[in-house]
């Protein structure tokens, strides 16, 4: 769990100037794309103490040289640089936009023996394309099961492999599974220990990858719908814009992209869409 409130300057167990910030918040946006201004300076603090910890280092500026020459060790950084904060059925209209323009084609589509490829981008720990597949498939459990393995797989992908180690796992405490709406929880999830085990025949749609939005994509398909949701707040003007034009080019046309509440699209990219939900767009060119 990443710390959300951070000791005070002075409590501080390591040195921690105003240049370490500078550089680390260089490095998040080279690496991610990420903003962090002078004023997540605690919060970036918080989250890389734990690191510098177990590097046996003395101070952030320490930790900034391994960095420089470590990249495993930067990997571990930016991954704990990343906030994560996600929750099932988060933004719950845009599974209804879904459900109500697009899986009707894909489902006969899938019926028929074609071909379905979603694309949670930025999954974060799974609670979005889990929460997606239960929406689609409702509580009817054996037709579901059939549609999943016809040729249906829901890519889901995230820069930070510690959030993609539990979103794989499929296993979550009960108390955040409480946002599963009763029926699709009893048909969807199966009692683990203290908690709730996601469904083998979901978890087996879903092909789990790391995948930074700002590099390449090995990716060969195009897709029938894409979320990418409450990661571009995150991100400058000039980086969202790249981003959309790009999520635009891997959708098919008439493809669905939903972003999350608090987003925009750019205007270059708006004109390749049609608005048809609240930040719910279809791809008319
Ligand atoms: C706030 S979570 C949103 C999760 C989910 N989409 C939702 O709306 O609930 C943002 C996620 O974006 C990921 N992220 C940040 N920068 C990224 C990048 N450049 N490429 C891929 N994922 C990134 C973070 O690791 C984090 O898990």
């Amino acid at each position: 769990m990443k710390a959300a409130i951070a000791s005070r300057p002075r409590e501080r167990e390591f040195g921690f100037g105003e240049a370490d910030h500078r550089a680390i918040a260089e490095l998040a946006y080279r690496e991610v794309g990420i903003l962090l201004p002078a004023s997540k300076a605690q919060m970036v603090y918080g989250r890389l103490a734990p690191r510098v910890r177990a590097c046996g280092l003395s101070s952030v500026a320490d930790y900034i040289g391994l960095i420089d020459s470590d990249a495993p060790e930067r990997g571990r950084a930016i991954d704990a640089l990343t906030t994560n904060h996600t929750f099932f059925f988060r933004e719950n209209h845009h599974f209804d936009d879904f459900n109500r323009l697009v899986w009707p084609d894909l489902k006969a589509r899938l019926a028929s023996g074609g071909r379905v490829r979603l694309w949670s981008a930025a999954c974060s720990s799974g609670e979005e394309p889990y929460s997606w597949l239960m929406s689609m498939l409702g509580s009817d459990r054996s037709g579901g099961k059939r549609l999943l393995s016809g040729d249906f797989r829901m890519l889901s992908t995230d820069v930070s492999p510690s959030v993609l180690a539990t979103a794989k796992a499929g296993i979550y405490p009960a108390n955040v599974v409480e946002t599963v709406p009763g029926p699709l929880a009893k048909t969807w999830l199966n009692k683990s220990g203290d908690g709730f085990e996601v469904d083998p025949a979901l978890r087996a749609a879903v092909v789990f990858n790391v995948l930074n939005l700002l590099g390449d994509w090995p990716i060969r398909t195009t897709f029938d719908a894409i979320f990418c949701r409450n990661v571009m707040i995150y991100f400058d003007g000039p980086t969202k814009a790249r981003l959309q034009a790009r999520l635009a080019d891997a959708l098919k046309v008439g493809g669905l992209l939903c972003i999350g509440h608090s987003e925009r699209l750019d205007g270059e990219v708006a004109r390749r869409f049609e608005i048809v939900g609240r930040t719910s767009w279809r791809k008319v060119a």
